[in-house]
């Protein structure tokens, strides 16, 4: 009997001490804002979450308003969806909001890459070298070659001269904007190590295509994997993949490549300067590979989608480019040189520069998480108060609490080209919610110390596309009736949508 009884009050405190984990017992305390458990331990809110993010939350600030602690496989994220208060995140110090410890646990499961002290710095210090200013005139010039060698390559043989080419539009854009995009980042194959430059210019679009082609598998596993729930068939098929993609962009073959980015060689420097094996340097390559590669070819799919859509839209923009390339003395001619479309000529396409802004505000659907460090308080711009408990997270999901908000964005769910643009042709900056001006009025980069550092030159990618399809081709949709598809839900929250499905089109070079 002595002895039972310890035994008993034992296993007692271990499952009230396992309820305690699981988060039975938290309970909202004054001044924090609503708690929602959901129904199953721990688990919470996950898997309706993971279902359908964006109907989830639409769903959540209908029930508790904008801002609310839900639960979510253990832990307690208060999302704040009130745009006037985005500063109090965006700006809070980063000894209270977090992004780092989030995202260093996730690129290690994901990719594989265990993160340094210093990291996010250099990424910070290269992107703000090469990935703008005076470093983006660099990229954009072999941009452009790597673009005309990928979608003109064939001018000028006879069959393609006024044939019609189909494809599919996602799988056109998604491809030509990848490949571009990764020869102009990871550098091309030397022309002196082939017999002919054309040889290889044809190793650099084999090359590029294969990789394409393994990036398009990972990409499908992505959200899955992310969340940590692919099935293990599915789990070794991404290992292999990641496997395949270290050695596909390791240091080593890097070595043989010309015209390798700044940006990508910079930070091989200074991460073998730190020390770091060159195994790991592997694996950031395609944790950079990653970022730079899986957002921009699906935007340039809905842009051009849109523009076919809308036809007002496509002779507006038509118009403008057609202008620019006539001001700046070139002509596209049939076997005449190819076109110089140059960093100067693109700053000046404010038309083409709110058909994007507005793709994206559309189309673009990242979830900002920090972790909470410290208790804090959340100020909101109407002057309520919420306590925030150290230990949980932070979340804003900017697509439901202005993308589509209509107070903001009238209408928000068409298409209109020049929603970002003043009467007078300027870019428009001004935008209202009740009365007030909303300084994050759309955020398809994200925010604060984790916004998008590939953000001036992603624009640039999908103006270049845009402007090249303009110039050198006609395109049409297969079926003018076609219904824009449907946005793919099991992505909401990662960056660019894909659409459910593929859409045919066909083009053919205008001369
Ligand atoms: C339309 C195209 C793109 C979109 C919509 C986009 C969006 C985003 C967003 C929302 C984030 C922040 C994620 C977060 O807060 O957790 C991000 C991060 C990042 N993006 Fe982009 N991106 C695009 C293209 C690019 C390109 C072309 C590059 C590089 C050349 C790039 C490089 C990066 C990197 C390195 C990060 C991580 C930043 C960090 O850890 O602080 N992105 N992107
Ligand atoms: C390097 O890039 C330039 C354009 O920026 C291009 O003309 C040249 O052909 C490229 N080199 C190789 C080996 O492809
Ligand atoms: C295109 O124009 C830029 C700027 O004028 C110049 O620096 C570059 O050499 C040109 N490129 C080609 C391929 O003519």
């Amino acid at each position: 009997m002595e002895l039972l009884l310890p035994i008993l009050l034992g296993i007692l405190a271990a499952l009230i001490g396992g309820l305690y984990l699981l988060g039975v017992f938290r309970q909202q305390r004054p001044g924090e804002p609503p708690l929602d458990k959901g129904l199953i331990p721990w688990l919470g809110h996950v898997l309706e979450f993971r279902r359908n993010t964006l109907k989830f939350l639409e769903r959540m600030k209908e029930k508790h308003g904008d801002v609310f602690t839900i639960q979510l496989g253990g832990f307690y994220i208060t999302f704040l969806q009130d745009p006037l208060s985005f500063g109090a995140f965006v700006k809070e110090s980063r000894e209270k909001l977090d992004f780092s410890k989030f995202a260093v646990h996730l690129v290690r499961r994901v990719f594989g890459y265990v993160a340094i002290e210093g990291d996010h710095h250099i990424l910070q210090m290269s992107s703000n070298k090469h990935l703008k200013g005076d470093g983006l005139e660099v990229m954009t010039q072999s941009m452009m070659s790597n673009l005309q060698n990928l979608m003109l390559h064939n001018i000028g043989s006879a069959a393609d001269q006024s044939t019609w080419i189909e494809d599919g539009l996602f799988m056109y854009s998604y491809n030509i904007l990848f490949r571009a995009g990764y020869l102009s980042l990871y550098g091309n194959v030397p022309h002196k190590s082939e017999e002919s430059e054309e040889k290889a210019k044809e190793k650099d679009r084999a090359e590029s295509e294969a990789l394409f082609y393994e990036f398009r598998k990972y990409d499908q596993l992505f959200p899955n994997l992310a969340y940590g729930v692919l099935p293990p068939r599915k789990r070794m098929e991404a290992e292999r993949l990641m496997e395949y993609f270290w050695n596909a962009l390791s240091v080593q073959k890097m070595r043989t490549k010309d015209n390798i980015s700044r940006w990508v060689w910079d930070m091989q420097q200074s991460k073998e300067e730190m020390g770091m094996k060159e195994s790991m340097i592997n694996k950031y390559m395609f944790v950079l590979l990653w970022a730079s590669q899986g957002n921009t070819g699906p935007s340039a799919f809905w842009l051009l989608l849109f523009l076919m859509k809308h036809p007002e839209a496509m002779a507006a923009v038509k118009e403008e480019v057609d202008k620019v390339l006539k001001e700046s003395g070139q002509e596209v001619q049939h076997g005449g040189p190819l076109i110089n479309l140059t960093r100067e000529m693109l700053m000046k396409t404010p038309i083409l520069d709110s058909a994007v802004e507005e793709t994206l505000r559309l189309t673009a659907a990242p979830l900002l998480t920090r972790a909470v460090l410290q208790d804090m308080t959340l100020k909101m711009a109407d002057g309520r108060k919420y306590f925030i408990r150290k230990g949980d997270r932070m979340a804003m999901f900017p697509y439901i609490a202005v993308h589509i908000d209509p107070e903001i964005h009238p209408d928000p769910h068409s298409f209109k080209y020049d929603r970002f643009l003043n009467p007078d042709g300027t870019k428009k900056t001004d935008f209202y919610k009740a009365g007030k001006k909303v300084k994050y009025y759309s955020m398809p980069w994200g925010a604060g110390v984790s916004m998008c550092p590939g953000r001036f030159f992603a624009t640039n990618e999908l103006k270049q596309f845009a402007f090249l399809m303009l110039v050198y081709f006609e395109f049409e949709l297969k079926n003018p009736e076609e219904k824009i598809p449907e946005i793919d839900f099991r992505r909401w929250g990662f960056g660019s949508m894909q659409p459910v499905r593929d859409v045919q089109f066909r083009y053919k070079l205008r001369y």
